[in-house]
């Protein structure tokens, strides 16, 4: 129900109407490699599907913090991650909560952004602040679904990855989740 009431307010930025599938939650965060990551940020967590993962598998000693444009997912967050520090910001906003952590950059960066619901400028400006977050060697991980490449978002958000990142690799397809899915995994 959160999701289908936040779709219908705001559709562009919440993307679906349900959560993404565990199976697809626990394929960005294994990709992710987390054990060996000291500060991991996610971006867009919605109710919390990744964050759940993400708590399991990062070493307690890594900061870990989630940045969440809606007000009403921040609490959903909260509620179902007690553990997850989870801020009500834009994920523009990465480097301004990294320096209040006292750092300038990060190691993994997983998202659950809309990407293809994103015009141009708002896909480069995010991007752009992805990028110069993570450290050299840093990871990059987004889900995408694979209606998405049928239109002309989806295509050129495949393109700016490709620009922008050494390496790009697609996953397997999650064809069980509602909207069937799949992981971009960057790497700086
Ligand atoms: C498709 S939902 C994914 C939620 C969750 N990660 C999942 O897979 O179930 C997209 C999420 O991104 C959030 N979001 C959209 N634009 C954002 C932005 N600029 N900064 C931070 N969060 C954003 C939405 O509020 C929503 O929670």
């Amino acid at each position: 129900m959160k999701f289908i009431r936040q779709f219908l307010r705001n559709p562009v930025e919440t993307a679906a109407v349900v959560a993404s599938s565990k199976r697809l939650s626990q394929l960005i965060v294994d990709r992710a490699e987390l054990h060996q990551k000291r500060c991991v940020i996610e971006l867009g967590p919605g109710t919390g599907a990744f964050t759940k993962e993400i708590l399991k598998q990062v070493s307690p000693e890594a900061l870990f913090f989630c940045l969440e444009i809606n007000q009403e997912f921040v609490i959903e967050t909260r509620r179902n991650c007690p553990n997850a520090i989870v801020y009500h910001a834009s994920a523009a906003d990465i480097k301004k909560y990294l320096n209040v952590h006292d750092r300038h950059t990060c190691d993994c960066i997983i998202s659950g952004l809309p990407w293809a619901l994103f015009g141009k400028e708002l896909q480069e400006e995010l991007l752009e602040n992805i990028y110069d977050s993570l450290e050299q060697g840093g990871s990059f991980l987004t889900i995408a679904h694979i209606s998405g490449l049928l239109f002309p978002p989806g295509i050129r958000f495949h393109k700016l990855l490709n620009k922008k990142f050494n390496r790009v690799h697609k996953t397997e397809i999650i064809w069980g989740n509602v909207l069937p899915g799949f992981v971009y995994h960057c790497v700086k």
